[in-house]
């Protein structure tokens, strides 16, 4: 009888522990306030003008006093990092995000480009103990008091990577059978945004639902996403995908 009752709670656990998404606590400034940069599509080992907007971004980070940053995925070109051992990671970001204003946490997504690599690298724990301001999740909330952030894992959803790779392969581990992930992940987000107070509810994913950039919309957030985002009067997406300066 205790048994049945053990295993009958610990099963329990394990459904209402699934069904939060992952929590981090960001204080907002002492007069409420949060600032914080917002970059993507970026790890390119400094080629394509990103160390020069790397030091731009050391200038308006230390002139905003940013509190954080935000990363809305595509973190490694060509194809994500090759393992926790990718010297890419040192040559795109530590040795490139050098700026003292930097050094603040970084919150990051995946993007399309990271799941052709090691996906389990970049998020990977032991990455973020050995770069403090290191974290990427594939969604996950940031309470930062006055906002806050909604992390979502936008790849997945996007059915061309699954119809047509072409000659990507990507890292699929961990999404487990695709329809019952995003199913939940929308669940989760939806539960989440009912739950929040904030007084600006913001939501990071790395692919466009609108855009009239070279990607255009993605239709597959247009019809999934969206609605969730508007039923919960959301005040901001923010995304990556469309290289836009
Ligand atoms: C870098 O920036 C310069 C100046 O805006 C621009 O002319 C050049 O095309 C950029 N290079 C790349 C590779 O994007």
């Amino acid at each position: 009888m205790s048994f049945l009752v053990f295993i009958g709670s610990v099963a329990l656990c394990l459904v209402v522990s699934s069904a939060l998404l992952q929590r981090f606590e960001e204080a907002a400034k002492a007069d409420g306030s949060l600032s914080f940069l917002v970059i993507g599509d970026w790890g390119r080992k400094g080629a394509y003008n990103q160390s020069e907007v790397a030091f731009q971004m050391g200038v308006v980070g230390e002139q905003l006093k940013i509190d954080f940053v935000i990363s809305t995925g595509d973190n490694f070109f060509d194809s994500g990092l090759r393992g926790i051992d990718d010297p890419a990671f040192d040559e795109s970001f530590t040795k490139i995000y050098t700026s003292s204003s930097l050094q603040k946490q970084w919150y990051s997504v995946l993007g399309n480009h990271d799941y052709r690599g090691d996906v389990e690298a970049q998020l990977s724990p032991v990455l973020t103990n050995h770069h403090k301001r290191w974290l990427c999740l594939r969604s996950f909330i940031v309470n930062a008091e006055v906002a806050e952030l909604f992390f979502v894992d936008t790849t997945p959803f996007v059915d061309k990577y699954f119809t047509e790779p072409g000659d990507h392969v990507y890292d699929w581990r961990g999404i487990g059978p695709r329809k019952t992930y995003i199913s939940n992940l929308l669940k989760e987000v939806d539960l989440a945004l009912q739950e929040s107070n904030a007084k600006w509810k913001i939501v990071v994913g790395h692919h466009t639902i609108r855009s009239a950039g070279l990607h255009g919309d993605t239709d597959e957030l247009v019809k999934q996403l969206l609605p969730i985002l508007q039923a919960n009067n959301i005040d901001l997406f923010i995304n990556g995908h469309d290289h836009c300066l």
